[in-house]
């Protein structure tokens, strides 16, 4: 799918509001969506104790929160797209609705607007709302006063080089498409608006975050899993991509290799100061 972002609360929640209603049937429900969020499950409940309260920021329509709560821990998800949070709140109620989750039309520009209660024990971002700002500093400076010292932050970003989609797209002849991440900044269409994607390296982030947070881990999601426009492709070799997603297990870790997946997730504590 080919999703991107925004400079600013209003066009971000716009263009996601016209894809709310077919976001599952494009993105989360398809089998490459499926496989990547698999990789990110597993190391959100790694990360996650049950009883532990959690910040969730561009939560879409729900699909990580309400994993979560069902799984015994208390989620207040955080989205810029009203109709994302429609979509999440009926599925709540359709899905679990006795789980420990709260929905909240809120952008991440806005995060200090839920600084007054208790701190949470962490918080994640998952698949790409992180892209779609250009500067991630301010959002590390909120998540650091709502975040209690040593807990942890997961945020999963595209990376700036998918070596899968380089491959896909020589190969395809879609040249332009092939080099898109490189610059760093890309335009893209949402619903038919035209936003800025970034693609920040693993060190700018990094950069953005350490004054307030240390980088633990990373991992990459969708390194050999290929991203989900290859969804065609996918659906017709389904051993195939059960193979891929083997590969993902045993080398999403390694050194270089973890860089260029589709996305690079990174776990980040909150230091102690
Ligand atoms: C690709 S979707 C990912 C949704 C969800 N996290 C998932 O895993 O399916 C990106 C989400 O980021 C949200 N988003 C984009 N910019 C945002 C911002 N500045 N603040 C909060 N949410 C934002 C969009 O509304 C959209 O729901």
């Amino acid at each position: 799918m080919n999703l991107a972002a925004n400079v600013g609360f209003s066009t971000a929640g716009e263009a996601f509001d016209r894809v709310a209603a077919s976001y599952d049937e494009l993105f989360t429900r398809t089998i490459i969506g499926q496989a990547q969020r698999k990789q990110v499950w597993k190391r959100l409940l790694q990360t996650f104790a049950p009883g532990e309260r959690i910040l969730e920021m561009n939560c879409g329509t729900g699909e990580d929160a309400i994993f979560l709560a069902t799984r015994g821990r208390s989620i207040v998800a955080c989205d810029a797209s009203a109709e994302m949070i429609r979509m999440a709140n009926a599925r709540i109620l359709r899905e679990a609705e006795s789980a420990d989750v709260v929905f909240r039309h809120l952008s991440n520009e806005d995060l200090r607007l839920l600084s007054r209660g208790e701190l949470f024990d962490g918080a994640y971002s998952n698949f790409s709302g992180l892209n779609c700002l250009s500067d991630l500093q301010p959002v590390a400076c909120e998540l650091a006063s709502l975040v209690r010292p040593g807990g942890h932050v997961l945020i999963c970003l595209w990376s700036r080089v998918c070596v899968g989609e380089f491959v896909w797209y020589l190969f395809h002849g879609e040249t332009s498409k092939a080099f898109r991440r490189f610059p760093g900044k890309a335009q893209a269409k949402v619903g038919g608006l035209t936003i800025t994607v970034s693609y920040p390296t693993v060190g700018e982030v990094q950069r953005a975050f350490a004054p307030w947070f240390e980088l633990e881990d990373r991992c990459a999601i969708g390194l050999f899993v290929p991203p989900s426009y290859v969804e065609g492709w996918a659906r017709k070799h389904s051993t195939t991509l059960g193979y891929l997603e083997k590969l993902d297990e045993t080398f999403a870790e390694f050194p270089v290799l973890r860089d260029l997946g589709d996305h690079v997730l990174m776990e980040f504590t909150r230091c102690n100061q």
